[in-house]
This record gives structure tokens, sequence and C-alpha cells, in this order.
């Protein structure tokens, strides 16, 4: 599917099957989302570019790789989104990161906003938005569009589980940004939840209801 990565990683598949299971508990979730999302990470950056440069090892001279592109930033949505943050900080410690808080309203499914906080150069950097749960989409295209309005011009979206109708609505609307997933599931329910999934992501990290 253009512009979707689908992380088929066998670590990546066995974790997720570890998190989906209902009788995982908020520890155990919350731990497999941390790993899962070093995993991700190294998904999302496979492609940032080189630059070579002259370096003395204890031997002898050489020209070695380095990372030579934007800088990052990792921008989870609030909640479920931090469960991400970790794993991709550990791999790159110098990135910056936008806390974007929206709920998705139960009754009507539309995107909520009610925190915004971001690095003032944000126009320059790599913006990868996290939220292991793409269902309508609307909180996505919400968060795509308020790191945009903040100058935001390279934007990816990296999550755990994606339903058809979210990746359509999110391609559609935003056909820049790209999304990379550990899964695609089937549909959506009456209620706007991932089928199968892995219920609600941020009740679920948090022992709440
Ligand atoms: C969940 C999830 C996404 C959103 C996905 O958040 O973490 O942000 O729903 O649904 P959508 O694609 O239909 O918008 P939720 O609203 O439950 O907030 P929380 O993370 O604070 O629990
Ligand atoms: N948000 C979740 O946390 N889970 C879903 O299945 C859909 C939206």
């Amino acid at each position: 599917m253009e512009g979707v990565t689908v992380v088929d990683h066998p670590m990546v598949q066995h974790k997720l099957t570890l998190m989906r299971d209902k009788e995982r508990s908020t520890k155990g979730f919350r731990q497999l989302l941390n790993e899962i999302g070093r995993l991700l990470c190294y998904e999302v950056t496979r492609d940032l570019p080189l630059e070579y440069v002259d370096i003395e090892t204890p031997l002898t001279t050489m020209r070695a790789p380095r990372l030579a592109g934007k800088k990052l930033v990792f921008a989870p949505i609030l909640r479920a989104g931090e469960g991400f943050l970790e794993g991709m900080l550990d791999l790159v410690p110098s990135a910056r990161v936008a806390h974007i808080g929206i709920y998705r309203d139960p009754a009507t499914l539309k995107a909520v906003e009610y925190y915004f906080k971001a690095p003032p150069d944000v126009a320059e950097r790599l913006v990868i938005l996290l939220d292991p749960m793409l269902a309508t989409a609307n909180s996505a295209v919400a968060a795509v569009e308020r790191i945009k309005a903040r100058g935001a011009r390279d934007i990816r979206f990296v999550c755990l589980l994606a339903a058809p109708e979210g990746i359509k609505r999110l391609r559609e609307t935003h056909p820049d940004v790209r999304i990379w997933t550990a899964a695609i599931d089937s549909h959506l329910n009456d209620h706007g939840y991932i089928v199968p999934g892995l219920g609600d992501a941020g009740d679920r990290m948090y022992g709440t209801k």
C-alpha cells in the first residue's frame, strides 16, 4: 500500500501478539509497548541520510558514516503515544519532544485537543508522530494539522495497529505523511474500535477504564 510500511519483523509480531492478549497485565503491556517502540524506531529511521567524515581510530584514519539529515522530534499523542517515547529516546537520546494532548470523544469519535507544547524549531526537523492506535484517524489528522500549523513540513506517523479506514483517511488527508505500523487489522466496530485490535491502548497502559 502506497505510503504505508508494515513492520513485519518477527520480534515485533511476537510482542504485538502478547499485547493483544486480554490477560496481559498493565505492567506487561507497558513494557511491551516500550520494547516495540524501540524496534519501530529502527524502521522509521532506516532511510535517514548519512554523510562521510574523516576520523582517527586507535589504529588508522578512515572515512566513516554519520547521520547527516534533519534532527528529530518525537511527538507522542497523549496518552497512549507516550508508551512509545522511552524506547524511541533510548535510540535517539538527543531528539526533542513535542507533546500533543488529544483525546477521542467516545460519543462523536471527534478529536478534542487539550494540550500542545512543541520545540520552536519543528520546521527544521523531522517530526515523528507516535500513537499506538490509528482507528478513524480523527486524532492523527488533528495532530498532523496542529504540528503543521506550527511549521512542521516533514512528518512521519508511527503506530502499532491501524484500521484500513484510518489509513485511507490519513493518507487522503495528508498524502505527504507516511505511515509505519506493526499490523493492519480487519475493520472498525460500531464504536470505532479496531477489530481484532487490543482494546483501549491508553486504558491498558495505565490501568484506567
Ligand atoms: C486513542 C488512541 C488514539 C485514538 C485513535 O486515544 O491512543 O489517540 O484513540 O482513535 P482515532 O483514530 O479514531 O482518533 P484516546 O482517545 O483513547 O485517548 P487516551 O490515549 O488518552 O486514552
Ligand atoms: N483507540 C484505542 O485505544 N483503541 C481502538 O481500538 C481505537 C481507538
